[in-house]
């Protein structure tokens, strides 16, 4: 697959083909001073969430880089925990005034359910159609210009999609070398649902991935930039996180490379170390 500097959405909207991620960095001078970094070295796209605590600062540095509201797209999240029709509306003014903006490019449904009972079999079909009826509306008002979701797996996208004819532009899952989420990619792509990749060098597991430091020597590239690309090459949107100027510069330095079709194949078939 041709690997593109933007994606376009089915709604015509185009989106960065990487975005920097701001999960972990503190609200204050290290999201504040890693945001303002990527956005230097090229990012045009940041991913935050409510969840983060770190709104305020990420808006700001976006505020102080110099670009124009319109030249970076910012995603923001509303909490998996806080779900209904006039909470997501009240929750979405919360986040653009916190990031100081009057619009958001893209908005999420953070997670299908509450973190704390992810595991408990206890489905939220009725309140995640609420929300997304609320979210549909501030979409067709203007006031974010796409919407989707995070985490949801078929069965999530399916009920949402029937309840309300809307198909959401974005689904943001956790997907790299691994971890390749073929049941979601595979229901998403017909839909017209572009798919993020969070997490793409694991949160940090992929490094001691043996086939992934053989990768990276025999590209000459970082193992990061492997990951990144083989992301692309997929047609996948990569979201990586650094709070260090190197790594961040080096995350989006992916362009004059290609990773050869039986390398891909094989990257595929990584198996993930156990979170330790
Ligand atoms: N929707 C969701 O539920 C969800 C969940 C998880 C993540 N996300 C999004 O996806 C983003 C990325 O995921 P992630 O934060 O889990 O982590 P990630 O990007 O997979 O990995 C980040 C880790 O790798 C290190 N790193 C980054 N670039 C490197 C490089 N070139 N060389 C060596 N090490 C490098 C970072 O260290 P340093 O920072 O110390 O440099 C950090 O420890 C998040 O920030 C967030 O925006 C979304």
């Amino acid at each position: 697959m041709k690997v593109v500097k933007e994606y376009k959405l089915y709604n015509g909207v185009l989106i960065p083909s990487i975005g920097f991620g701001t999960w972990q960095i503190p609200n204050g001078k290290e999201a504040y001073e890693s945001t303002l970094y990527a956005l230097k070295k090229g990012y045009t796209h940041i991913d935050t969430a409510a969840a983060y605590g770190n709104e305020e600062s990420v808006g700001k540095a976006i505020k102080d880089s110099g670009f124009k509201r319109e030249e970076v797209f910012i995603t923001s999240k509303l909490k998996a925990e806080l779900k209904g029709y006039q909470i997501a509306k009240d929750e979405f003014a919360k986040t653009i005034q916190k990031l100081g903006v009057d619009y958001l490019d893209l908005y999420l449904i953070h997670a299908p359910k509450p973190w704390s009972v992810h595991s408990d079999g206890t489905e939220y079909t009725a309140q995640n159609i609420e929300t997304w009826k609320a979210f549909i509306e501030l979409y067709k008002e203007g006031k974010i210009r796409s919407i989707g979701v995070s985490n949801f797996r078929p069965v999530h996208l399916k009920p949402l999609i029937e309840a309300t004819g809307f198909v959401p532009h974005v689904n943001q899952i956790f997907l790299c070398p691994g971890a390749i989420q073929k049941e979601t990619v595979d229901f998403s792509k017909p839909y017209g649902i572009l798919t993020e990749a969070y997490s793409p060098l694991a949160t940090g597991r992929l490094f001691k991935v043996e086939l992934m430091q053989q990768m990276a020597e025999k590209y000459e590239k970082s193992l990061a930039q492997v990951a990144i690309r083989w992301s692309l090459q997929r047609g996948f949107l990569p979201l990586p996180k650094s709070v260090t100027p190197s790594r961040i510069a080096n995350n989006i330095d992916v362009w004059d490379f290609e990773i050869s079709e039986s390398d891909l194949d094989a990257i595929d078939k990584i198996v993930l170390p156990p979170w330790q």
